[in-house]
């Protein structure tokens, strides 16, 4: 541990309790919604090698970098980043690394939340229809029974063209966020973790079943798991990167933060392998839950950003029990999507109580309100203001609405940024010694880690940022 000011007094109450809420964090919608949409749009297998690829040389060594930055410093990111900067002898300056990780939290969280509130929303539709099959006795009937498919594929139009039901679950979605993180680590964080994330995992596993059985199987796992090279193209490769560190939870302050809570001696390296490799087993099972319901009814896996919240209702509509496992694919999705918002609020919320004094409560509540307004406006950029295109001058977010644009700025110049700093920080410029001995990792392993922390993740990160950021410049 390094000595040093606005240290934190909260803490988990076991190494256990730790691990579900960094697993709670990194298991969110990007697994089960944003994973299955890119992997679908990019053609399959090859994108999932090359994302498995990033996970390992890139996301797992970056995710055992930012737990162990916040663990040594014991403080919010930038505390934490400031205090092991002064105990490796460099500039204050580098607390700019926590900077961009708790903005990158705070923008995220306020779109995040409006994507969670349409979950939330079809929670309620499915519940509707399930209630009502259970009442009228057939509680395996499929779901939206009479109905016509196009009404049913309508309902993500009429939800978005309508800004007061989207304020609304936006508003019940980010309140339940800011109750969580203002009851505090222990009673908050930790608990919502410990009872969502069993069940979370018992409804991934129970739906993957009911699917192996009644969806496609064989067609999914040619889908997902046969490359064709010929799909993987530059830009998908950024998107798999991006993906990578968006859905690991990295860059955004809340593993720093949640390391900050760890005790000295939890064994740092092998958590944070359980974490990345959570985290990419649940996306791929996502996947292996989705894709055989799109496949038996003939839907198109390359759906995009609606797969889930129009292929899917109508997917449900075809298949057995579709009413009963609809709504608990989207308690599902709506819980992994709970434990997430929990953890980028916790980033702002922390720097709050340990950088200004506040308490957790008003903390937890500037920030929350805050990033409610920006996602109103995010909402409102697919009724009222969906003419607005935020950064319409710079042409990879000329097409971009409010909520795009926020998603896509922070994915991809955020995000990629702060992983560059974290692996040039923890690479280069902190105490080797201070790393080694945080890590936990001796001989060869932490040759190998170190490696990859100072010299794979900045040249990879970097080059797909410039990529990213400059189509132009990729060779064809
Ligand atoms: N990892 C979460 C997901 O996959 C999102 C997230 C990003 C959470 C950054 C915390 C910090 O949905």
């Amino acid at each position: 541990m390094v000595a040093a000011t606005h240290q934190t007094s909260e803490g988990w109450s076991s190494r256990w309790a730790f691990i579900l809420a960094a697993i709670g964090a990194a298991v969110g919608l990007g697994n089960v919604w944003r994973f299955p949409t890119l992997a679908g749009e990019n053609g399959g297998g090859a994108f999932v090698l090359f994302y498995i690829g990033c996970v390992v040389l890139i996301g797992l060594p970056l995710v055992l970098s930012e737990i162990l930055v916040g663990r040594a410093g014991r403080s919010d990111a930038v505390g934490s980043t400031r205090n092991v900067a002064a105990a490796s002898g460099r500039s204050s300056r580098w607390a700019v690394l926590g900077w961009v990780e708790i903005i990158t939290a705070f923008l995220i969280v306020s779109f995040y939340s409006v994507v969670a509130g349409w979950v939330f929303y079809y929670v309620g539709v499915m519940g509707v229809d399930f209630f009502g099959a259970l009442a009228s006795g057939d509680p395996f009937a499929s779901a939206f029974q009479g109905e016509a498919a196009e009404t049913v594929q309508g309902r993500l139009g009429g939800l978005l063209g309508n800004p007061w039901m989207l304020i609304a679950m936006h508003v019940v979605f980010m309140g339940v966020t800011f109750w969580v993180v203002a009851s505090g680590v222990h009673d908050g964080i930790e608990k919502a973790a410990i009872w969502l994330m069993p069940a979370f995992f018992v409804l991934l596993i129970g739906i993957t079943i009911y699917g192996a059985v009644v969806g496609d199987m064989t067609e999914t796992l040619a889908f997902m798991f046969q490359p064709d090279f010929s799909r993987l193209t530059a830009q998908a490769m950024n998107e798999a990167l991006g993906q990578a560190l968006f859905s690991m939870s990295l860059g955004s302050a809340a593993l720093m933060t949640y390391g900050a809570y760890v005790s000295r001696e939890t064994k740092l390296a092998p958590t944070a392998a359980m974490i990345a490799f959570a985290d990419t087993g649940v996306a791929i099972i996502a996947g292996l839950m989705i894709f055989p319901i799109v496949f038996a009814v003939g839907l198109d896996p390359a759906a995009g950003p609606t797969l889930v919240f129009q292929s899917l209702p109508v997917a449900f509509q075809q298949m057995p029990a579709g009413s009963l496992i609809g709504f608990l694919f989207f308690v599902l999705i709506f819980f992994a999507a709970l434990t997430s918002s929990i953890s980028l609020l916790e980033g702002p919320t922390s720097w709050g109580i340990n950088e200004r004094g506040w308490s957790r409560g008003k903390s937890a509540g500037i920030f929350a309100f805050c990033a409610f307004l920006i996602g109103v406006l995010c909402a409102l950029g697919y009724n009222i203001l969906s003419d607005v295109r935020p950064l319409g001058f710079w042409n990879i977010f000329a097409e971009a609405d409010i909520l795009d644009t926020v998603d896509g700025f922070t994915g991809k110049v955020m995000l990629p940024v702060a992983a560059l700093l974290t692996a040039i920080f923890v690479g280069w410029r902190a105490d080797k010694k201070l790393v080694e001995n945080e890590s936990g990792l001796e001989g060869a392993m932490f040759g190998v880690w170190r490696f990859l922390v100072a010299w794979v993740s900045p040249i990879a990160v970097g080059l797909i940022l410039v990529f990213g950021l400059f189509p132009g410049l990729v060779p064809q």
